[in-house]
C-alpha cells in the first residue's frame, strides 16, 4: 500500500480517483488550488491547497506526506477557452507539469500517472483509434496535453522515472452515493447539458450536425464512467509501483454512442424527453471518436464495467438529487 498524491483531486475525475485509491487500500493526499475544484469533494485523505506552479509549496507537501507516486489530474480543461486564452493554458498545464516533475525528481518520486486525452490525436484518421494513431491536436488544450506527455516521457527516460499516460475519451457519470459528480464551470459536456434541460437549468439542447457520416447522422463519442476511469488509475499506479514498465493507454469503451442514442438513453433512464433541436455543425468537431482498447485490456487488465444507461443513471441521480444537497 502506498501514499499517492493526486493533483486536481478536488475536481471531477480526481475525486473519483481518490475514492478508488482509498477503496484499494492506499493513502491519498489531495493537492489542488480550487480554481475549478471543490473542497467538499476531498473526503479520502488530507487536503493541501496549492498551485502546481508553486515549487516551494509543492516541495513542502512532498516533504510532509512523502508520496510514492503522483496521479496528475490538475489542469485547465475547457477546449474553447484554450483557444481564447492559450497562454493561460500553456502556463497552467505545461509549466505546472514541469514544476511538478521537477519536484518529483528532487523528492525521488518516480511514478507519474497523467490525465491525458484523446484530444492529443486531433482529427481521427482511422477508427477506432489506437495508441499509434498520429498525435496532431487541433486545440491549444490538446497541445498542452501532448507537450506534457512528451516532456514527461523524456524526463522519465533521463532520470529513471516511470509514467502512465492515460488518454481518456469522454469522462461521464458520477458516484452520487459518495457525494461526488461532475461540476464544471462553465459546463460544456453533453450529458450534464442535456440533463440540465430536464432540471430547468437550460432552455434546450442542441444537436450539432445531423448529417455526419455516422449510423444516425449525429456525432458519435466514447463515454467512460468516472468510476471505471478511476479503476484504471489505480491499476496504472500499482503497475508502476510494482516495477512494471511505462505506458500510454487509451481509456474508452471501444463502443461509441451517438448524440441521438444518448438522448434515447436519457429518456429510458429518466422517463423524460430532452427538448432537443438540430443545429449546424460546429467547427473542429469530429464525426466520431472511438478508442481502440486492445492495449489497455492487455496491459492493465482493464475493461470498463458500466455502459451508457448506468452512466446516465448515476449522472441523473447526481444532478437531480445529490448535487443540490451537496452544494446547498
Ligand atoms: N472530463 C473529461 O471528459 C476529460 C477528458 C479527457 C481528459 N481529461 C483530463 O482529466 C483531468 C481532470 O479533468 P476534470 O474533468 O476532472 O476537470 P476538473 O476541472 O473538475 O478538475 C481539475 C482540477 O484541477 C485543479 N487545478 C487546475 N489547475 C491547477 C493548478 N495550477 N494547481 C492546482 N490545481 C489545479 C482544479 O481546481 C480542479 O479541481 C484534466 O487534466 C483533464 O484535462 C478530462
Amino acid at each position: 500500500m502506498a501514499t499517492i498524491l493526486v493533483t486536481g483531486g478536488a475536481g471531477y475525475v480526481g475525486s473519483h480517483c481518490c475514492l478508488a485509491l482509498k477503496r484499494a487500500g492506499h493513502d491519498v493526499v489531495v493537492f489542488d488550488n480550487l480554481y475549478n475544484g471543490h473542497e467538499r469533494f476531498v473526503k479520502w485523505g488530507p487536503f493541501e491547497r496549492g498551485d502546481i506552479r508553486d515549487k516551494g509549496r509543492l516541495a513542502e507537501v512532498f516533504a510532509k506526506h512523502k508520496p510514492q507516486a503522483v496521479i496528475h489530474c490538475a489542469a485547465l480543461i475547457e477546449v474553447g477557452e484554450s483557444v481564447k486564452r492559450p497562454d493561460a493554458f500553456y502556463d497552467n498545464n505545461v509549466t505546472g507539469a514541469l514544476v511538478l516533475l521537477e519536484v518529483m525528481r528532487e523528492a525521488g518520486v518516480g511514478a507519474f500517472v497523467f490525465s491525458s486525452t484523446c484530444a492529443t490525436y486531433g482529427e481521427p484518421q482511422r477508427l477506432p483509434m489506437d495508441e499509434t494513431h498520429p498525435q496532431n491536436p487541433v486545440s491549444p488544450y490538446g497541445w498542452t496535453k501532448l507537450m506534457t506527455e512528451r516532456a514527461s516521457r523524456d524526463i522519465a527516460a533521463a532520470y529513471g522515472m516511470k509514467f502512465a499516460h492515460l488518454r481518456y475519451f469522454n469522462a461521464a457519470g458520477a458516484c452520487p452515493d459518495e457525494g461526488i459528480g461532475e461540476r464544471h464551470e462553465p459546463e460544456s459536456h453533453a450529458i450534464p447539458l442535456a440533463l440540465f434541460t430536464l432540471l430547468g437549468r437550460r432552455e434546450g439542447f442542441k444537436i450539432f450536425g445531423t448529417d455526419w457520416d455516422t449510423r444516425d447522422g449525429s456525432c458519435l463519442r466514447d463515454y467512460v464512467h468516472t468510476l471505471d476511469l478511476a479503476d484504471a488509475h489505480v491499476r496504472a499506479v500499482e503497475r508502476l509501483l510494482g516495477g512494471g514498465s511505462s505506458l500510454a493507454a487509451n481509456l474508452g469503451t471501444g463502443d461509441g454512442v451517438t448524440v441521438l442514442e444518448l438522448l434515447a438513453s436519457i429518456e429510458r433512464v429518466t422517463g423524460r424527453k430532452v427538448p432537443a433541436a438540430p443545429a449546424p455543425r460546429r467547427d473542429g468537431d469530429a464525426p466520431a471518436l472511438v478508442a481502440d482498447t486492445t492495449l489497455v485490456k492487455r496491459e492493465l487488465g482493464w475493461t470498463p464495467q458500466r455502459g451508457v444507461d448506468a452512466i446516465i443513471a448515476d449522472a441523473w441521480k447526481w444532478h437531480a438529487e445529490i448535487e443540490p444537497k451537496v452544494f446547498g
